[in-house]
């Protein structure tokens, strides 16, 4: 039988083993989730972090949940606190919640409880170079990946550093999620090109959980 909805958003598309593309899986929930974000910002404010080596990144990052992912002078480090304001991160708001389970869920890893989101805030130019998410104690748990705003390219490629990458444009209400295989993939996003999106102006935000 002809599926007329085939097509029509989200639609999910194979990315590596165990890593899917949820297209516009976010789109509904997109002006809630962007509300939350501000919410979660006046609490504990976009910052840019200084890596271990002493370089300021070009993303602005903050977060919500028990824990937030965050840099110091010796490292990389999930923390309670908020060493800007020195008080806890913001409670993550349940529809954060609500949605990273069902897309684990829909990518085929049940009972996703992530105590971590990273929301990270890229303006024109700004990038985050190829990297592997492994300062969480539980590989078990898939990374999700909610894209909002100004559209970018996302680099995927395998263990290694100079695996080939396969290069994806996420655009708003786009969600990725990898684990399993594809859990310690090396990952990034290529420089943000300018625009004025609807939605969020001239930024794009990506927030990701963790089960940290
Ligand atoms: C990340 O790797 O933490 C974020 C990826 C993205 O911004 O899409
Ligand atoms: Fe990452």
């Amino acid at each position: 039988m002809l599926d007329l909805f085939a097509d029509t958003p989200p639609w999910q598309e194979p990315l590596a083993p165990g890593a899917v593309i949820l297209r516009r899986r976010a789109l509904a929930n997109a002006e809630q989730l962007l509300g939350q974000v501000n919410q979660v910002a006046k609490l504990s404010p976009f910052r840019q972090m200084v890596t271990p080596g002493g370089y300021t990144m070009s993303v602005a990052m903050t977060n919500c949940g028990l824990v937030g992912w965050t840099t110091n002078q010796h490292g990389y480090l999930y923390s309670c606190v908020d060493p800007q304001t020195g008080q806890r991160w913001p409670a993550m708001p349940v529809a954060f919640l609500t949605l990273a389970q069902a897309c684990a869920q829909e990518a085929g890893y049940a009972d996703f409880q992530p105590d971590a989101c990273l929301i990270n805030r890229y303006s024109p130019g700004a990038k985050l170079s190829l990297h592997q998410d492994k300062d969480e104690k539980n590989l078990r748990a898939p990374i999700v990946s909610v894209s909002l705003g100004l559209p970018a390219v996302f680099q995927f490629g395998g263990l290694k550093r100079n695996d080939p990458l396969q290069r994806v444009l996420l655009e708003h209400g786009d969600v990725v999620v990898w684990g399993g295989e594809s859990r310690l993939f090396y990952h990034g996003i290529q420089p943000l090109k300018e625009g004025d999106h609807p939605a969020t102006g001239a930024f794009r935000f990506n927030l990701t959980f963790r089960h940290t």
